[in-house]
């Protein structure tokens, strides 16, 4: 009698013809409209099948898969995996995979353009445009901070924070970056980056990104220390996760013009905004979309494809998914993005 097929769980509507390839393989349960799944849904989705295709919207823990013993992978679409318990996942043998590499240029794009943004105060001056009050053209309207030739500031130098700095030699900017640990010195001198510590990182930069990881460790590492720290008239711009800012400090420093903009991708309750932040005039405010091209998206969604199917011991990959998220050396989930 033939072995039957594992059972697979799609959370998401992603690209149908991608996640079509699962069907080679297993019996699939595809949810077809975006779904914010209830834990308890997600436990019982878990519990019925071998392996899981997920996205950053699923967060699944020990409670989600403590039913799910049949469970053997679950294949999340995104870089960032604050959504998994990783160790709780490894400590069932659970393989948990996510999608870094190929979302690390057009994210780095998005990132730059959205400091350039805030810098230069694109969508503010739109606004202004669109609700009629250009009258005539003014000398004194809109100025900005200035990008070229300015000191652009990147904590967590991973794989997005490199392609930033990689896009600011272009502008003539200095690079500083502060990282959990100091990279190799032809990677440093590839991206034309020096470390510095995270204050000498706060005090210096005219632009600072975060590209970080989320996790307890990083839980607003801005926050109102730490904007207080840095130099007057700098822009923020956190294209990360919403966790790493407190949200009310920044709007302080934005309302009291210590910050000169700020550019947000992403929030701490997203997708809800803090009305504190929707008040400001001088924050770029745009909806978790940093890998959101159409390229991008798809390639994430066949290396999750990919990831699901070596996991689940098929296809040429059998065993060895191509970018499992490794059980970390330390008890933490710091990995950089
Ligand atoms: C998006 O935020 C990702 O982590 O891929």
């Amino acid at each position: 009698m033939a072995e039957p097929r594992p059972k697979v769980w799609v959370s998401q509507p992603l690209f149908d013809d991608i996640v079509a390839q699962l069907d080679a393989w297993f019996d699939v349960t595809r949810v077809s409209e975006i779904s914010d799944h209830a834990p308890s849904a997600i436990a019982a989705a878990l519990g019925a099948v071998d392996g899981a295709l997920v996205t950053l919207n699923d967060r699944i823990g020990e409670a989600e898969v403590a039913g799910a013993t049949h469970l053997r992978a679950v294949a999340s679409v995104g870089v960032g995996y604050d959504n998994l318990d990783v160790d709780a996942l490894h400590a069932r043998g659970i393989v948990a995979t996510n999608t870094p590499g190929v979302l690390t240029e057009t994210t780095a794009d998005f990132g730059f353009a959205l400091m350039m943004a805030a810098a230069r105060r694109i969508t503010e001056a739109e606004h202004w445009l669109r609700a009629g009050q250009w009258q005539g053209w003014g000398f004194h309207k809109l100025l900005g901070a200035e990008i070229h030739g300015t000191t652009l500031g990147i904590l967590g130098m991973g794989r997005i924070g490199q392609g930033i700095a990689r896009r600011a030699r272009g502008f003539g900017m200095r690079v500083l970056y502060h990282n959990r640990s100091r990279l190799p010195g032809d990677v440093e001198r590839d991206c034309a980056a020096t470390y510095v510590d995270r204050d000498t990182l706060l005090a210096r930069s005219d632009h600072l990104v975060l590209v970080l990881p989320y996790s307890a460790a990083s839980h607003h590492v801005i926050d109102a220390d730490a904007l207080a720290r840095m130099k007057p008239g700098a822009t923020l711009t956190n294209i990360a996760r919403g966790g790493l800012i407190d949200e009310d400090a920044l709007a302080d420093a934005l309302g009291g013009g210590r910050l000169a903009a700020a550019g947000l991708d992403v929030f701490e309750g997203e997708p809800a905004v803090n009305p504190r932040l929707l008040a400001c005039r001088n924050v770029v405010l745009t909806p978790h979309v940093a890998s959101a091209s159409l390229a991008t998206r798809r390639a994430m969604v066949a290396l999750a494809v990919e990831n699901l199917v070596a996991a689940l011991g098929r296809g040429p990959d059998a065993g060895r998914p191509p970018t499992p998220i490794a059980p970390p050396p330390d008890a933490g989930r710091h990995r950089l993005r």
